[in-house]
């Protein structure tokens, strides 16, 4: 992808800067700079009920108007309605009705969005102008929690992930870097495989595997991408593993990319899969960590609650594979957590992840305290 002329401009202009002053030059965005830029309010990210209410808390009175933005990709950009200027008297709450559309300031109606909203997140864009033409903005951001069985296409393509092909792509590398540098070995068994994108990754390496995942839809796309009996439909909380996925241990290596969360029992699940190791057996885990500082700012809203098959999310951390591993005859090797994964659109939200992508003073913090959101695990059965 190439870089836009006006990016490529700043990036050498802070790198200029950064070299003049001997400090790290980094811009934030303009409301970063004003206390009074942003409107006061309080909005849920995870809408529950029928009904949005925004507690709008700014004192002054104004002129407030609001448009309401779904995504298209990854960005809030497209207009679903929008609400003309209106008299503020002070503290009011907005609603939405996410049931008939309706939209009501103080209970008084402003106007009906068009339903159903075209995906599960959503945004508020917020102005307000006071009486001697001062401006506050704020953009919100939420999202309705699913509760759907089968993980089919649209989980992988617009429900959970916005694409998951392009989006799994660069931790798939990262995983065979990790596989390498430990000295992983074939054959390779690859828990939640999902459309083969990982084993296809290792196929090319020379570290061939199998794979299993619950999703018939994925398990289909990756018999298309890796050709017959190299994965299976299967349950690994309910079903017998496939027969010849059990033919094959012990296994050199075994995988769980982003898929302990998704267990209801993810240390049972361990338990059931140690039996296909041997001594010598490399585990590489990727997984949440509920332990995260994320995790303690936003608690139920924190991002790790947004994939409605996360069903372990609040059992795993760091702490909690340090106790279970060693009890299954793994020895840890490397654990270490990583990331601010947090996708609100709302900005005071953003102040996390921009300080982690700009600062790696906090990146460093996050690492030594096992703050970060992501952990990456690498064990050897003893
Ligand atoms: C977040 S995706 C990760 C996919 C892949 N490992 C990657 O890194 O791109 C989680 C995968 O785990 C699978 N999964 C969830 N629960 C499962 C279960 N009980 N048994 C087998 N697979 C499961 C899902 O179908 C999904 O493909």
């Amino acid at each position: 992808m190439s870089v836009p002329p006006v990016t490529r401009l700043k990036g050498l202009f802070l790198r200029a800067l950064s070299r003049i002053t001997n400090r790290h030059a980094v811009l934030l965005p303009a409301e970063a700079g004003r206390d009074d830029a942003l409107i006061d309010l309080r909005a849920p990210y995870r809408v529950t009920g029928a009904v949005l209410t925004v507690d709008l808390r700014e004192t002054g009175s104004g002129r407030l108007s609001a448009t309401l933005l779904g995504y298209e990709g990854h960005f809030p950009v497209r207009v679903l309605w929008t609400g003309e200027a209106r008299e503020y008297p002070g503290p009011s709450a907005l609603g939405l009705d996410l049931v008939s559309g309706a939209v009501r300031l103080d209970g008084s109606d402003w106007g009906r969005v068009p339903l159903p909203l075209p995906g599960r997140r959503f945004c508020w864009k917020l102005r307000l102008v006071a009486p001697d033409g001062r401006v506050r903005e704020r953009l919100t951001g939420h999202y309705v929690p699913l509760d759907v069985s089968a993980v089919g296409r649209e989980y992988f393509e617009g429900e959970n992930y916005v694409d998951h092909e392009a989006q799994s792509a660069a931790d798939h590398q990262e995983i065979v870097r990790l596989l390498r540098s430990h000295g992983a070995r074939a054959p390779v068994l690859e828990v939640g495989c999902a459309t083969g994108g990982l084993l296809a990754a290792l196929d090319a390496e020379g570290l061939t595997g199998v794979g299993v995942d619950v999703s018939e839809w994925a398990i289909a796309r990756s018999a298309e991408r890796l050709g017959p009996d190299r994965t299976w439909v299967c349950d690994v909380e309910k079903d017998e593993l496939p027969a010849s996925v059990t033919a094959r241990r012990p296994f050199g290596t075994l995988v769980l990319a982003a898929v302990l969360e998704h267990f209801r029992e993810p240390f049972a699940v361990l338990a059931r899969l140690t039996p296909l190791a041997a001594p010598g057996t490399v585990l590489v885990l990727s997984t949440t960590n509920r332990d995260s500082l994320c995790q303690m700012l936003f608690g139920s809203e924190w991002e790790g609650h947004f994939d409605w098959t996360h069903r372990s999310v609040d059992q795993i951390s760091a702490r909690t594979l340090r106790a279970e591993l060693p009890a299954l005859g793994w020895r840890i090797e490397r654990l270490t957590t990583d990331l601010v994964w947090d996708i609100s659109a709302d900005p005071t939200r953003a102040t996390v992840r921009e300080w982690w992508a700009s600062d790696a003073r906090f990146r460093r913090l996050l690492a030594e305290r096992e703050l970060g959101d992501i952990i990456t695990c690498v064990a050897v059965k003893t």
